[in-house]
């Protein structure tokens, strides 16, 4: 721990056993490509990497996640779960969860989830999670939850750092007027995704379905998909499965599930 920031946050953890070892960089390619690396090195549960700056920071569907210095969080923790491999795709629904609650206690209101992971506050993007699964034959060997989080971005660093798509980004500072300690919002994001994590593993995977159903910002609506091979089909959304597919009721009375892809409310 080698930042003010770090030491901080070693204060503030109430957690037993997530973020109890963190490896923190000023500055790395990606958090999760460092956390994959001590995942094959055997590293326990609850490892933490969390950088300043990425520099390859990595985003779903192969994009690129936009990662200055000084103002967001970049996070990366270690899951070990005993799980089929097929249903890992529920630690990003946990995952949305914890987030969407450490954003709800500093104090923002109008949070919610865009399928698969994204964070929402007013319909804008503030956070993303990339899960990233190591199988050992069909089981879970580990998984790795990377997670971002525009945190003290003004308006005017959103625009410089995103240009096109800053429109459809914001920050916790953009919607609260002042800065949010980051330290503590780690800290806080650490103790969610540990309690959450309790509860899949005492109550089961359909806990999480519901927490994450009713933060869920395009339930009931009709929504375009646009899928990774270029398809876009239009439909109501009206539940996800037990593997965090998205199913879609099209126009036709029939219902797909949708494994990745965009999802706009229309
Ligand atoms: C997305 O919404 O596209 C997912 C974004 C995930 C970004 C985080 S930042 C910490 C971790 N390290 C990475 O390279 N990516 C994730």
């Amino acid at each position: 721990m080698t930042s003010p920031m770090m030491r901080k946050l070693n204060g503030l953890l109430k957690t037993e056993t997530f973020g109890k070892v963190i490896h923190y960089f000023d500055e790395t390619g990606s958090t999760n490509t460092v956390l994959s690396r001590l995942a094959q090195s055997g590293a326990s549960e609850g490892t933490t990497v969390i950088a300043d700056t990425q520099t390859s920071g990595k985003g779903r569907l192969g994009r690129k996640w936009v990662s200055p210095p000084g103002v967001n969080l970049y996070i990366s923790v270690l899951f070990r779960p005993s799980l089929p491999a097929w249903e890992s795709p529920l630690l990003t629904l946990l995952a949305s969860v914890a987030v969407t609650e450490t954003i709800r206690k500093t104090g923002i209101r109008n949070t919610s989830i865009k399928w698969p992971n994204d964070v929402q506050i007013e319909g804008k993007k503030a956070a993303g999670v990339l899960t990233e699964m190591e199988p050992r034959g069909d089981r879970v060997d580990y998984i790795v939850l990377g997670i971002g989080v525009n945190i003290n971005m003004t308006r005017e660093q959103i625009k410089r750092q995103l240009g096109e798509t800053a429109k459809f980004a914001t920050s916790l500072k953009e919607n609260l007027g002042g800065d949010v300690d980051r330290a503590k919002f780690a800290g806080d994001l650490l103790l969610e995704l540990e309690t959450w994590y309790e509860t899949f593993n005492r109550r089961g995977k359909s806990s999480i379905m519901k927490e994450w159903t009713e933060r869920w910002g395009g339930y009931n609506k009709r929504v375009r998909v646009s899928t990774e091979d270029g398809k876009v089909i239009e439909g109501t959304a009206t539940g996800i499965d037990g593997e965090g597919h998205l199913l879609l009721k099209k126009d036709d009375g029939s219902t797909v599930g949708i494994i990745t892809g965009d999802v706009t409310v229309i």
